[in-house]
């Protein structure tokens, strides 16, 4: 008989709202997995602000040597009202990126049936593509400095870091992903600055090129200046098919993707890294005016828990996820996305998605 796989995965809920709907994705995880055959193993840890208040530790070296034992990691949200901007978000999310070297941020753009999308005369079949936004490169390394702090000659720096081999990378994600997923456009738009980041912006032109040619001549290629992306995503989303951009401007434009596929309550994404542990989030924050009230809406932690498992190689249970979401939208059951106002509770969204797995 063959042995059912069992995968170890590191729980951390977070703060806020975090842990609420990460308990409903676990429901939905636990349900796939009794469905498909194979186990799942949770391991609970408590980073976040309420540890940090409490100890001063955001995400200790010894924590991330645990944490790399696992096949996975799911986050619930990390931020607290009274921790100061920064600390968490670099002292655990970014450190877990640069840890883990989780050098691809996946965020797949859908308009599900039913929801309701901020861009006049545009339904599902019109916003449906994926951004790849590199996840631990450019300005984000924080290679720069200040001098003379707090004096009327200030000067600060923080510099674009790029080099081939962490560019080509996840250039090459990008097309093996573009390429898997086969749609009718099967392109790959390089989002970028290039003529004024004449450096940066031409090793990414190259990049994108000289692979493309070379390797997948089945992908067709496509370039858009950032800031003209904007205004396509706004105009014309049917352009896109798969993304690939830098990781500040993958950072913005993911928001407003976020926002034309109905907001933070559906946005999900995946801190992957192809060779090592990924972590699986929820776009949407703490929402601390909402915790503890069973309000929030847990849709995207679920979705983020389909894109765990489809990273984890359980690609049957996925689909699954992602249809149970997609036929509970279309049903037109739940009255809208935001929190309070979904005219269920979040436990009640969390096993209507088990139960109808
Ligand atoms: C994101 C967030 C993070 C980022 C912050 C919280 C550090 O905005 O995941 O998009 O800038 O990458
Ligand atoms: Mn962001």
């Amino acid at each position: 008989m063959k042995k059912m796989n069992s995968y170890k995965i590191a729980l951390i809920g977070g703060d806020g709202t975090g842990p609420e709907v990460a308990r409903e994705g676990v429901k939905v995880l636990n349900a796939a997995a009794s469905k498909f055959g194979f186990k799942l193993d949770f391991t609970d840890y408590d980073f976040g602000g309420a540890r940090y208040l409490k100890t001063g530790e955001t995400l200790p070296d010894s924590a991330i040597e645990e944490v790399r034992k696992h096949d996975s990691i799911y986050l619930g949200a990390i931020g607290h009202p009274d921790v100061k901007p920064g600390i968490l978000e670099c002292g655990i999310l970014l450190k877990m990126r640069f840890a883990l070297d989780q050098y691809i941020n996946l965020r797949p753009v859908k308009l599900y049936p039913g929801v309701e999308t901020p861009l006049k005369d545009k339904g599902p079949q019109d916003i449906d593509f994926v951004v790849i936004r590199e996840n631990t490169g450019g300005i984000y390394t924080g290679i720069g400095g200040v001098v003379q702090k707090g004096t009327q000659n200030e000067i600060a720096t923080q510099v674009m870091v790029y080099g081939r081999p962490v560019v080509d990378r996840c250039m090459k994600y990008a097309y093996e992903f573009t390429r898997k997923r086969n749609s009718k456009k099967k392109m790959l738009t390089l989002v970028h600055k290039c003529n004024v980041l004449t450096h940066c912006g031409d090793l990414w032109v190259r990049s994108h090129k000289e692979m493309g040619d070379r390797d997948y001549p089945d992908v067709k290629q496509d370039y858009n200046h950032v800031d003209a992306c904007t205004m396509w995503f706004v105009k014309q989303p049917e352009w896109y098919d798969v993304i690939v951009t830098e990781n500040l401007f993958g950072d913005i434009i993911t928001d407003l993707a976020a926002i034309i596929q109905g907001g933070l309550g559906i946005a999900a994404g995946g801190n992957i890294n192809p060779e090592g542990v990924s972590m699986f989030e929820p776009m949407g924050g703490s929402a601390p005016k909402y915790t503890g009230k069973n309000v929030i809406n847990p849709l995207a932690a679920i979705c983020a828990g389909g894109m765990m498992l489809d990273t984890l190689g359980e690609d049957k249970a996925a689909k699954a996820i992602d249809k149970t979401v997609t036929d509970i939208l279309a049903s037109g059951k739940i009255k809208s996305l935001a929190a309070g106002r979904m005219g269920y509770s979040t436990t009640q969204i969390g096993d209507m998605i088990a139960a109808a797995l």
